[in-house]
């Protein structure tokens, strides 16, 4: 499946309101890391209420340690401040990084936008170096905006 066709796929996952949303966002995990080969960890981080944390939410891939990352630290951290995307082509080029598993190569983060607020973002590990292209990140966007809909 191409980008488009996994757009078309997510618009399907968001409308189904009989599942929780908890349960559409695992099936939106299942089908990016199962269709992106590159996409080796794909998971969900919430910011906390009113806390400077992130929380994990459902994801696939290794388990991680990583359910609650204070604002600022790691990837995930620095786009709960920024408000950008942020592509890490090679992870060992980072210094404020959490690394999750010693397979990992590569990360995107995208923020989630409700109202104009930053509300959390969708994660994204690769075990490749240097795969990550606008094409994704525009891709990751439209995801992220399929998303807002629903939390
Ligand atoms: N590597 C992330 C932590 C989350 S894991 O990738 C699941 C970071 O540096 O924020």
């Amino acid at each position: 499946m191409n980008f488009e066709q996994l757009k078309q796929e997510v618009d399907h996952i968001v409308s189904d309101t009989k599942k929780t949303v908890d349960d559409r966002l695992l099936n939106i995990c299942q089908i990016l890391e199962k269709h992106i080969t590159y996409y080796n960890w794909v998971g969900f981080y919430f910011i906390n209420g009113n806390k400077q944390e992130l929380l994990l939410g459902p994801y696939v891939g290794a388990p991680t340690d990583h359910k609650v990352i204070p604002f600022g630290k790691g990837i995930c951290g620095q786009v709960a401040v920024s408000n950008q995307n942020f592509v890490v082509p090679d992870v060992k080029e980072q210094n404020n990084y959490i690394a999750c598993s010693i397979t990992v190569k590569a990360e995107i983060v995208v923020p989630i936008f409700v109202d104009g607020k930053n509300i959390g973002q969708i994660d994204i590990d690769s075990n490749t170096i240097d795969p990550f292209t606008e094409a994704d990140e525009r891709f990751l966007e439209s995801i992220c905006e399929k998303v807002a809909t629903i939390i």
